[in-house]
């Protein structure tokens, strides 16, 4: 068993597809935050569903940077978690973060990486790229988050079809299915390699 922490953004079905594993047991991890950056987003009332305390951390509720970096630290603090994942969080995390938790931070992102990634390629933009230069194949790459922006390690992907006449919207439906399925299997197999070589 070992315990994670989120950070999401937006709609969280990812962060949705996480805990309905743990529910089910098939992730055997607790959830112990939410931490979003807008305090409106799906994400949250998934946590509050499950009861999972959330934090509202931004840099509209802590405009001050020092003060931003050191509210996102005192959560990690308290909680000691093993894994921090990045669940469709669309900020760039402050190096403080990264530093604290080195090769412990997982993020998604919804293109075959290396291609389309880095600062600008998020969420919908990145699909819209993807259709713009004609790829015959998308699909989504977790991998561990560095301070170079979505160039960490790669630890899984998937790989799906462009079909011919696909909108943005289309396409992110077909990743977004893959990743559902993707992410929890790669926390898993991290998170019990990270506590067996602990052991
Ligand atoms: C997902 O497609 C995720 O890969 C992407 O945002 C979407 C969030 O959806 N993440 C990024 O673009 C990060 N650079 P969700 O809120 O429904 O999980």
């Amino acid at each position: 068993m070992f315990k994670i922490g989120v950070m999401a953004s937006g709609g969280g079905s990812n962060f949705k597809a996480i805990i309905d594993r743990i529910g089910e047991g098939d992730l055997e991890a607790q959830c112990k935050f939410l931490i979003t950056n807008n305090a409106g987003c799906g994400a949250v009332g998934h946590a509050t569903t499950y009861g999972i305390p959330v934090y509202h951390i931004s840099g509209k509720t802590h405009p001050d940077q020092a003060a931003y970096e050191a509210a996102l630290l005192e959560v990690l603090d308290k909680y000691d978690v093993d894994l921090l994942i990045l669940a469709g969080y669309m900020k760039v995390l402050p190096v403080s973060l990264l530093k604290r938790m080195p090769d412990r931070i997982l993020n998604i992102h919804p293109s075959l990486l290396p291609k389309f990634g880095g600062r600008g390629f998020w969420g919908l933009h990145v699909h819209e790229a993807v259709l713009a230069a004609h790829e015959k194949e998308s699909g989504p790459t977790v991998h561990l988050v560095s301070e170079e922006v979505d160039a960490g390690r790669i630890l899984g992907q998937r790989t799906v079809p462009v079909l011919d006449g696909d909108t943005p919207a289309e396409l992110q439906a077909r990743v977004l299915e893959q990743e559902h399925d993707l992410f929890w299997r790669v926390i898993k197999e991290y998170g019990e390699n990270l506590v067996s070589s602990r052991a």
